[in-house]
């Protein structure tokens, strides 16, 4: 049974998300200390959030062996995937949001044009990924399959889904583009980032990162090995195998251990027909072109 998705302000949502969608748009204070990880599903979410709060959270950890990232039993200490809000996902918990220790970190699929007000007029952060849309397919068909087995359709299928927009928060190529055209309007404010890059030079990524958040690391840090500290605790390896993450689910109902996959660029060759190839290429041909938004596809 293939996932039921509605039409809102010009984006196709996932039917549970709309009230969490709504809620957020409606009652979320953002606070200028704030920074959103904005993202395409599939493209770097788990990835993104986890260096983000690493960067932000390096003081409170740097001087002891207990990486808030590798335990899990207080507040500040829960593992990557529960550590930051989707905040497109929460009904009743706004009101709990305040008491999070500052800066806070925050994630959505919410599109540019439909985030709330406050994100827009604060001066809070926006860090938004995005990834090649063949490997992204690969990671949607495979997740969405694992998830819900009743999910019945093929890789062709969702390629032609994708193709027309129709896939949660998409058209995707709209949502890509809105933080795109923000990033280059109002770069201190948007960051843009693309999967293949971060895989490419996470060392120059980390440090851009930091830099965007006016948290730039100190010869001190970068003498002491703190990148490489962060870059090796949010590594595909060493999340996936965080006992944390291995069992139970995180949002809505997803199992934490299908996050975590391959953590590759261009795995899509095991996955795609010519006529795929074409079929994709042409459309993104299409939707892009002139935008100056392209992809490697390839490691
Ligand atoms: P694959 O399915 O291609 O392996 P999201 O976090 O937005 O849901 O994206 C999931 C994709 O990111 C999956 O891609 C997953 O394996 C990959 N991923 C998860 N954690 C990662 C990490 N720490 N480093 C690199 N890739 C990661």
């Amino acid at each position: 049974i293939a996932q039921h998705l509605y039409l809102f302000q010009d984006f196709w949502y996932p039917s549970n998300f709309i009230e969490g969608v709504i809620n957020f748009q409606k009652h979320f204070q953002a606070k200028d200390s704030d920074v959103i990880v904005a993202t395409v599903p599939k493209s770097g979410t788990t990835w993104l959030k986890a260096l983000t709060f690493a960067i932000l959270n390096r003081q409170r950890f740097s001087s002891s062996h207990n990486h808030p990232l590798l335990t899990s039993n207080s507040h500040e200490l829960v593992p990557p995937l529960e550590l930051i809000f989707h905040v497109d996902n929460i009904q009743d918990k706004l009101s709990d949001l305040s008491n999070i220790t500052e800066p806070r970190v925050f994630g959505t699929h919410v599109p540019f044009p439909s985030l709330p007000k406050s994100i827009k007029e604060s001066n809070c952060k926006i860090v938004y990924i995005c990834r090649n849309p063949f490997d992204t397919i690969v990671s949607l068909w495979i997740f969405a399959n694992k998830n819900n087995p009743l999910n019945e359709l093929t890789i062709e299928e969702t390629l032609e889904k994708y193709c027309k927009g129709i896939v949660g928060f998409g058209p995707t190529w709209e949502h890509m583009l809105g933080y795109w055209k923000e990033s280059i309007a109002n770069p201190n404010k948007v960051l843009f980032l693309k999967y293949e890059e971060l895989k490419e030079d996470i060392n120059f990524y980390v440090k851009r990162v930091a830099e965007f958040l006016d948290c730039p690391f100190t010869e001190e840090e970068e003498s002491n090995g703190v990148i490489e500290n962060i870059i090796n605790l949010c590594s595909f390896e060493k999340m996936k195998n965080l006992e944390v993450n291995k069992s139970g689910t995180v949002g809505r109902k997803y199992e934490k251990k299908y996050f975590f996959r391959k953590g590759e660029v261009g795995d899509w060759v095991n996955y795609f027909s010519p006529a795929m190839i074409e079929k994709l290429s042409k459309t993104m041909e299409e939707k892009l072109s002139g935008s100056g938004l392209s992809f490697k596809t390839s490691p």
